[in-house]
């Protein structure tokens, strides 16, 4: 998105691709760059190549230049799935690679993220809002409060009443799901109150929250069905 507000969206492939990134990071008014995935970087970058380039490459080419960088996902924003040990790639994201070279990006923790919280995050940028940030890069206003806290299966929590199953009647009844494995106490985010396309949150439809926002959920949170 460049900043004198004529977008470029990125819905094209091969050289149409490559001149819609090179028309939006040559904009006058500058250009937000959101990063999608994580950074393959063993290996000077070959697991990860588009058009013939490194994505390690592509990345430290355009990410100075831009006004302002945002993570979008676990992926780009900590390494994601393919950065669970012994991550053979050396995924990253894009602080743990970039920030010794003066690159702070806006981490949008979720896998999936959550497209109000990017568009939520953008919006404020563009406005020259103060955007506060946690320990993790990521926007207050969205990750400054656990599922847990937000979660409409609380007051069971707060009675111990736990689900003894997936499929029990107490499941269905919205007891918690403390004791399937739920990590919502140790995840910062707001799907229970913005929820996916504004219609339910996985832990409204019965499953656990595994934390999926939160930095190594893959190797810390792991096991996802036990506590
Ligand atoms: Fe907390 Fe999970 Fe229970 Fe909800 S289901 S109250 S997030 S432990
Ligand atoms: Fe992820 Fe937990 Fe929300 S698994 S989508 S942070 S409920």
């Amino acid at each position: 998105i460049s900043l004198d507000y004529h977008e470029t969206i990125m819905a094209a492939a091969g050289e149409a691709a490559e001149a819609a990134l090179e028309q939006a990071i040559s904009a006058p008014g500058g250009f937000i760059c959101v990063v999608e995935g994580a950074i393959p970087t063993a290996n000077e970058g070959k697991y990860g190549y588009i058009a013939g380039h490194t994505m390690l490459d592509i990345c430290g080419r355009i990410l100075p230049k831009a006004k302002a960088v945002v993570a979008y996902g676990t992926c780009a924003a900590f390494g994601g799935v393919q950065a669970a040990k012994p991550n053979p790639t050396g995924a990253m994201g894009v602080n743990e690679c970039f920030g010794a070279k003066g690159i702070k990006a806006i981490n949008i923790g979720g896998c999936p993220p959550n497209p109000l919280n990017l568009v939520g995050t953008l919006v404020a940028f563009l406005r020259g809002d103060n955007i506060e940030l946690d320990a993790n890069n990521r926007p207050m206003m969205f990750y400054g409060s656990s599922v847990h806290d937000q979660c409409e299966r609380r007051e069971h929590f707060d009675n111990g009443e736990f689900a003894p199953s997936f499929d029990s009647e107490e499941a269905r009844n919205g007891w918690c799901l403390y004791e399937l494995g739920c990590k919502g106490p140790d995840t910062m985010n707001n799907c229970p109150k913005v929820k996916f396309n504004g219609t339910n949150w996985p832990v409204g439809a019965g499953h656990p929250c595994i934390g999926c926002s939160e930095p190594g959920f893959w190797d810390k949170l792991s096991p996802f069905y036990e506590n």
